[in-house]
């Protein structure tokens, strides 16, 4: 079979394996420590020979040892249709890497030594993904990719624990978005579960995430992460908002103490807003009395007596303009 692809590829393998060869003998202990435990696995694997479900092939396939795998060439052969699939994705880089061995090569890096299944087309002694839990599916995935901040959380993100698993966003044969192999454009993937936050983005005022400004990724990591609602960082500390908009980040000789300890959201909705500037309310002057009156709030001082809320005084930000932080004004009267 011809497939006039990797050209450049398969010349740069030549000096990048050499550069393997040297490492693999300076590692020399840990490879021979893997040799005699591929052995042992080696009976484990006879044992287990009638095992034929994708759940059982998936546990065992880290158990099996290089002579089960039979490389991305033989597959084809048969599978040609996902040629393309495979040579124009991401994953055929990882016919370049050859330091931990052929389970982590090629169409069997994901779907498991082959050699049983080649010899016999045997549609059982392969990992079919559709067999799999979404927590197994995300597993085979995570052997590679759980490193980094990005995606090391992932199996603590709301989405795992919700059973969402990388095969809901990602498609590595049928993705209709090629970068990043994704199922759907953003942000019809996440509309397609989230459809409760939708509204928000039809708001008069709103990020404009539907125009393709931003992406909820900006704000939000899929992969998941140690902050409340699966945000890039804390509301509290505000890192995320601070990624554009660095001019409201200070530090400033006189903060706005709600900006630092409850974060931009407490007075703005950060998907979209009835009012304008993404304000919670329709007046800014209810949304500051929310705080600043005697009752509600012991740490914000009430607005003076003669702030009388029947005349100009109920424009708030008129006067204290720099309602985010001042480095001239105690009461935020200037920048
Ligand atoms: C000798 C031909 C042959 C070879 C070689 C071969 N397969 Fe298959 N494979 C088949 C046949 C036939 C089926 C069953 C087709 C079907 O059910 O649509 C199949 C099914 C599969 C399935 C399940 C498809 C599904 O619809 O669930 C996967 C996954 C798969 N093969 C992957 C591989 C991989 C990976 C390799 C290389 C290690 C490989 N195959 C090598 C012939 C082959
Ligand atoms: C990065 C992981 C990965 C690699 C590499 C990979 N596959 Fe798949 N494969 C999957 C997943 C996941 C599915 C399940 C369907 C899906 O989500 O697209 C799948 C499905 C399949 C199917 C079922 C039919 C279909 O269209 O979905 C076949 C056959 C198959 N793969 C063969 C191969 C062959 C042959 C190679 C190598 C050329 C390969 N795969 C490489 C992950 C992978
Ligand atoms: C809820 C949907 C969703 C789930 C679940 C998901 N991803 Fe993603 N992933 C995305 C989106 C969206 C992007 C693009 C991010 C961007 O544009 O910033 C992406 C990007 C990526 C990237 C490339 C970008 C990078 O920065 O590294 C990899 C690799 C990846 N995902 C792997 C995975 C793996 C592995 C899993 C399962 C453990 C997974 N994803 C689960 C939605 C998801
Ligand atoms: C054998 C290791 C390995 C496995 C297993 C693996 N990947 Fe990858 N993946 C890679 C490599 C290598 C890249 C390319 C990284 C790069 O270009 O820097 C990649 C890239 C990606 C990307 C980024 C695509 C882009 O456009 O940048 C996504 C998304 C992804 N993988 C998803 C998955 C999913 C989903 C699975 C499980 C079905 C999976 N991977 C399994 C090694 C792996
Ligand atoms: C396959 C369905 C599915 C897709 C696609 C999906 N999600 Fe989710 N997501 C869920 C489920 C289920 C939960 C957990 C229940 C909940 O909180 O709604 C969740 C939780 C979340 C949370 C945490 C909510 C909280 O209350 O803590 C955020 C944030 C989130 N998803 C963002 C995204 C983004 C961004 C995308 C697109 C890249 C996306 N999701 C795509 C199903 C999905
Ligand atoms: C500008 C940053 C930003 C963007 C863009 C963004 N989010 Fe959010 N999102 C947030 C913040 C901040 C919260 C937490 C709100 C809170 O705690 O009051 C949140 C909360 C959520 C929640 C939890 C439930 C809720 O309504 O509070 C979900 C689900 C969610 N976002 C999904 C999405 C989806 C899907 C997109 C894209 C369509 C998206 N977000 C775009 C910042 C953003
Ligand atoms: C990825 C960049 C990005 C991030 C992250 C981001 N914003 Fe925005 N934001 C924008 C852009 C661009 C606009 C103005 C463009 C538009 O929508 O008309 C905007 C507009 C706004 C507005 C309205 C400004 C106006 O003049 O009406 C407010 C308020 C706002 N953002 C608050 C926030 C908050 C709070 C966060 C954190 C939860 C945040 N933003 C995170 C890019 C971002
Ligand atoms: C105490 C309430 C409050 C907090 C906390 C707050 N804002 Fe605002 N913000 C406002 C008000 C009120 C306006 C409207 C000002 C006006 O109309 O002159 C505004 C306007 C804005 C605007 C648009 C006008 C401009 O100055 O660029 C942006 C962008 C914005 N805020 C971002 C943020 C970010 C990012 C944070 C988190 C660091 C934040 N805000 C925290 C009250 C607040
Ligand atoms: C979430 C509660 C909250 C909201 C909403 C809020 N503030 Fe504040 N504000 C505070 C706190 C707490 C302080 C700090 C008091 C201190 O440092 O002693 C403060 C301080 C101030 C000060 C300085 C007072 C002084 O004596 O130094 C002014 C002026 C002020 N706020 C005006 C406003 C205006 C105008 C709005 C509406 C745009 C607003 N605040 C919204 C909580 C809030
Ligand atoms: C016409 C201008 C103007 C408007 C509009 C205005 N203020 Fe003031 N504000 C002032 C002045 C002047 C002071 C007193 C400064 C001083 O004591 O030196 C003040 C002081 C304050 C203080 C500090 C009180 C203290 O004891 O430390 C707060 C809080 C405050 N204003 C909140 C508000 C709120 C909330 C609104 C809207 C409901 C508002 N201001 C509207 C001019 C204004």
């Amino acid at each position: 079979m011809l497939r006039k692809k990797n050209g450049i590829w398969r010349c740069l393998a030549v000096p990048v394996l050499a550069v393997f060869v040297v490492f693999a003998s300076l590692t020399q202990p840990a490879w021979a420590g893997r040799k005699s435990q591929d052995k042992k696995a080696k009976t484990e694997q006879k044992k287990s020979a009638a095992d034929t479900s994708s759940e059982q092939l998936a546990e065992s396939a880290s158990k099996a040892d290089a002579s089960q795998y039979v490389g991305e060439e033989t597959c084809l052969q048969c599978h040609e249709d996902m040629a393309k699939s495979f040579d124009e994705g991401p994953h055929w880089k990882t016919l370049q890497d050859q330091r931990r061995g052929p389970a982590f090569q090629g169409c069997e890096a994901c779907h498991g030594p082959g050699k049983a299944h080649a010899e016999s087309a045997d549609p059982t002694k392969i990992i079919r993904f559709t067999g799999l839990s979404k927590t197994e599916v995300s597993r085979r995935c995570l052997q590679c990719h759980q490193y980094g901040q990005e995606h090391e959380n992932f199996l603590r993100s709301a989405h795992q624990k919700n059973n969402v698993g990388c095969t809901d966003c990602h498609s590595i044969h049928h993705a209709n978005v090629a970068k990043n192999l994704l199922v759907k454009a953003q942000p019809l993937l996440c509309y397609s579960c989230h459809l409760d936050v939708k509204p928000a983005f039809s708001m008069p005022y709103h990020h404009k995430v539907n125009e393709g400004l931003i992406a909820c990724t900006n704000c939000h990591n899929p992969h998941g992460g140690f902050i409340t609602r699966q945000l890039r960082s804390t509301a509290g500390q505000d890192v995320l908002c601070f990624n554009c908009h660095t001019d409201k980040a200070g530090p400033f000789a006189f903060e706005h103490a709600p900006a630092k300890t409850e974060g931009c959201v407490a007075c703005h909705m950060p998907h979209g807003s009835p009012n304008p500037r993404l304000l919670r309310r329709s007046q800014v002057n209810l949304l500051c009395l929310e705080c600043h009156t005697l009752t509600v709030d012991q740490l914000a001082p009430a607005i003076p007596t003669f702030h009388n809320q029947a005349q100009k005084y109920q424009a708030c930000t008129m006067c204290h303009m720099a309602i985010h932080g001042s480095n001239t004004d105690h009461f935020f009267f200037k920048p």
